[in-house]
């Protein structure tokens, strides 16, 4: 297996204000809602992603537990929240993610933005992206014509009107054109977020983000160039980086991590809903199409994610008590969600047992997980998460609740509905597990 080599520590030394295990309980205790407060870090609202979490979250952890020079780790790292916290705060930041739209985000926000602050010339790139547009239409349809197989055409020919894919293959080719990776990293992120948006951005899709997105043929969808237009200008005015330290990327699954035993000083994530209730592939589909995958390539990735609906050639872990009864308890108002969850917690255990492993002894690893309900039954998510950290080796220390701010976090579907019950009063809340790795190391 590939090991990234991460920088050797130094010892730290002893600390002052508190024990970590009081500094870590206190945060768990605390006020987890951040409600109204603004993050001053503007990379965080470049793109939409599902289920980002708040980045007063990370920070606070990252802040109080890490030590500037120490190493934060996202395994599931989504649109890199943590390690842009980490970063600012003058750690150093490792990700992985499986999600190819992941990875590219993370490349423009924390690679990319720190080389092309300076010196993009938005407005030539646009005129060009004009001049091909007005005087090679036939180019364009041609390129666009060979660009896709069959099965992606159709995909393509569906959810994006005849001009604005014109528009589109005009600036994905523009794009393509640009010699320095970082700023075709950063023009690929702008690309991808006027597409992926809550309204399903310049496709003909409604509700990309919230539930299965729906076609709606009354749509008039903006102009890809006047929206491309739009958010370069104000991703290049806010362009002000704000961090100071350096970060990894890696296209990894969290259930093999390519990183050595004992290398992090801290572990900030979420991991996906049980039982599939995000579906990631669904919608970045609608932006991966244009930067050269095809339909059946993604749906061969979606797979490989945490949480996913295939029930065969799964390897099923035996459980401990607790989580294996909520298992049987499922399974006998529905065999298959039963084995969708077992394949959920299978798969949270490698990824748990593999977060235990790359941290260092004494080290904390927070885990936020929302409420899951299948078929109106609670599956006591952080119960569960609880029991299997522990049988990886972990030792909990608490678990902290936060309600959740309905209008920021995009969440499942079943979210929207008016209802009152106890259930479902609980999805507007979330668990914020904290582990830590027994053992003591540099006087924490
Ligand atoms: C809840 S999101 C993380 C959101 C993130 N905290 C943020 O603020 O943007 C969960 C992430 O887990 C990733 N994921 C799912 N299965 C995975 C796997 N097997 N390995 C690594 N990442 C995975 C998804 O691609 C998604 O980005």
């Amino acid at each position: 297996m590939l090991q990234v080599e991460l920088p050797l520590k130094l010892p730290r030394a002893d600390e002052e204000d508190g024990s970590y295990a009081d500094r870590m309980l206190g945060l768990l205790q605390g006020d987890l809602g951040f409600h109204g407060q603004k993050s001053p870090n503007i990379f965080h609202s470049w793109h939409a992603f599902p289920a980002k979490f708040p980045p007063q979250l990370p920070h606070a952890f990252i802040a109080e537990l890490t030590q500037p020079g120490d190493i934060v780790f996202d395994p599931m790292m989504g649109s890199c929240t943590t390690l842009l916290e980490a970063v600012a705060l003058g750690r150093a930041a490792v990700g992985t993610d499986i999600d190819p739209l992941s990875i590219r985000l993370g490349q423009a926000k924390l690679i990319a933005a720190r080389a092309v602050s300076a010196g993009i010339r938005g407005h030539e790139f646009l005129e060009r992206v004009r001049q091909r547009l007005s005087q090679q239409p036939e180019t364009l349809q041609k390129a666009l014509e060979k660009r896709f197989d069959e099965k992606t055409r159709s995909f393509v020919d569906y959810w994006f009107a005849p001009h604005t894919q014109l528009e589109l293959i005009a600036l994905i080719r523009e794009i393509e054109r640009i010699e320095d990776p970082a700023l075709r990293a950063f023009f690929t992120l702008t690309f991808s977020s006027i597409i992926i948006t809550k309204s399903g951005g310049v496709s003909m899709a409604r509700d990309l983000a919230h539930t299965r997105p729906h076609r709606v043929t009354d749509k008039v969808p903006n102009s890809p160039l006047e929206e491309f237009g739009k958010r370069l200008q104000k991703n290049l005015k806010n362009m002000k980086w704000q961090g100071r330290s350096e970060s990894t990327i890696l296209e990894a699954n969290s259930r093999k991590l390519p990183l050595g035993e004992n290398s992090i000083d801290l572990i900030v994530t979420s991991p996906p809903y049980a039982s599939n209730a995000i579906d990631y592939m669904r919608a970045h589909k609608f932006s991966l199409v244009w930067l050269g995958y095809a339909v059946d390539h993604l749906s061969q990735l979606r797979r490989g994610y945490i949480g996913g609906d295939a029930t065969t050639g799964i390897e099923y872990l035996p459980m401990p008590s607790y989580t294996q009864k909520m298992i049987h308890h499922l399974s006998a108002a529905d065999a298959k969600k039963g084995k969708v969850l077992h394949r959920y917690y299978s798969e949270m255990t490698e990824s748990l047992s593999e977060m235990q492993r790359v941290l260092r002894p004494g080290c904390a690893a927070i885990v936020v997980v929302g409420t899951s309900v299948i078929r109106g039954i609670d599956i006591q998510i952080h119960h569960c998460l609880r029991e299997i950290g522990e049988a990886v080796g972990f030792e909990h220390v608490h678990t902290g609740v936060r309600q959740l701010d309905r209008d920021k976090r995009m969440m499942p579907a079943r979210w929207n509905r008016k209802n009152n019950t106890g259930i479902e009063a609980r999805m507007h809340e979330e668990y914020v597990i904290g582990f830590r790795k027994p053992g003591t190391e540099d006087g924490r």
